[in-house]
């Protein structure tokens, strides 16, 4: 009981801003619609696909909302990358500062270290790694999609353009183009659907969900065990209380849960319907 009251009234780490929190949940929003559109495309001789289809109002349409998400993708990644360059100004003021500080996203030897000593906790012969503000498969996710919008986003460029791409290349790559575009997309569908899904919700530490990209704060105890290494820099440098922020109240936790319940649920059967039809329909 008395518990329970001070994780209740316990103060929040502020772990991302709202516009962070704002580009991840349109991420979600397009690129569901992107693997549902683009799946009922891909597999539309199934059954499925076809009841699928009629939700999106018909294929044709549903080649419409998969354009019309992947600008809204394209304008995310954009403006991503100018967040990069106005958090640099306002919070590290050099690149060298962001890209080679502890807060970095780019890959560091401590990854490997963590990752080597992860796999030895996993088999019960050493502590947790003393995680830090971003743990190795958070950068590696965080990489994917780079990888993703430059394969996938540009052999789709090519098949919405055709008529402008054959300028440059040959008719054939059109086809080697859907073909890279179509796996790709299923692989990454299937990567976000079950790595990424099991590494941010379904882990023992979070299960099951973890709602902190949505809220954005998560409770100070929670920093201390999931993220020690960052948790004892910014005590140490007496900078944690500058990100000390009060709880959502429980009505806003609720409505965000419906959200992120939606988007997991899509998820999963998104990852069955792949399954099915890879082994059942594959043509
Ligand atoms: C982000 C930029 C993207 C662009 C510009 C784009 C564009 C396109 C276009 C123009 C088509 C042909 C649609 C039609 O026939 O009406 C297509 C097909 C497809 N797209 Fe995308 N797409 C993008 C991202 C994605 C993503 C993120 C996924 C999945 C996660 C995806 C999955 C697919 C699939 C599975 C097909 C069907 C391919 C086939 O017929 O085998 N696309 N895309």
């Amino acid at each position: 009981m008395i518990q329970s009251q001070t994780v209740k009234t316990e103060r929040h780490f502020q772990r991302f801003t709202r516009l962070e929190r704002i580009m991840h949940i349109l991420m979600i929003i397009s690129f569901m619609s992107l693997a549902l559109t683009g799946m009922t495309l891909k597999f539309s001789y199934t059954g499925w696909a076809v009841i699928l289809s009629h939700v999106f109002g018909g294929f044709q349409f549903a080649g419409y909302i998969h354009r019309a998400a992947a600008v809204v993708m394209f304008g995310i990644f954009v403006l991503h990358l100018y967040d990069v360059v106005f958090t640099k100004r306002r919070e590290y003021g050099s690149w060298k500062a962001l890209l080679l500080g502890p807060n970095t996203m780019l890959p560091q030897k401590k990854d490997l270290q963590d990752f080597k000593d992860s796999m030895r906790w996993f088999l019960g012969r050493g502590p947790r790694p003393q995680y830090g503000r971003w743990t190795y498969w958070e950068k590696f996710d965080y990489f994917a999609v780079f990888w993703g919008i430059f394969v996938i986003g540009s052999t789709g460029l090519t098949l919405w353009f055709p008529e402008f791409f054959t300028n440059f290349i040959p008719g054939w790559m059109l086809n080697v183009a859907t073909i890279i575009h179509s796996d790709e997309a299923l692989l990454a569908t299937g990567f976000i659907f079950t790595v990424h899904f099991f590494n941010t919700h379904l882990r023992p530490e979070k299960f099951p969900m973890d709602l902190v990209v949505f809220t954005g704060r998560m409770p100070v105890h929670e920093l201390k065990l999931d993220k020690p290494a960052e948790f004892e820099k910014l005590k140490a440098d007496g900078t944690l209380k500058d990100y000390l922020v009060e709880p959502y109240p429980p009505v806003v936790i609720r409505a965000i849960r419906v959200f992120a319940w939606a988007a997991l649920a899509t998820g999963f059967m998104a990852v069955i319907w792949i399954i099915y039809a890879m082994i059942f329909a594959y043509r």
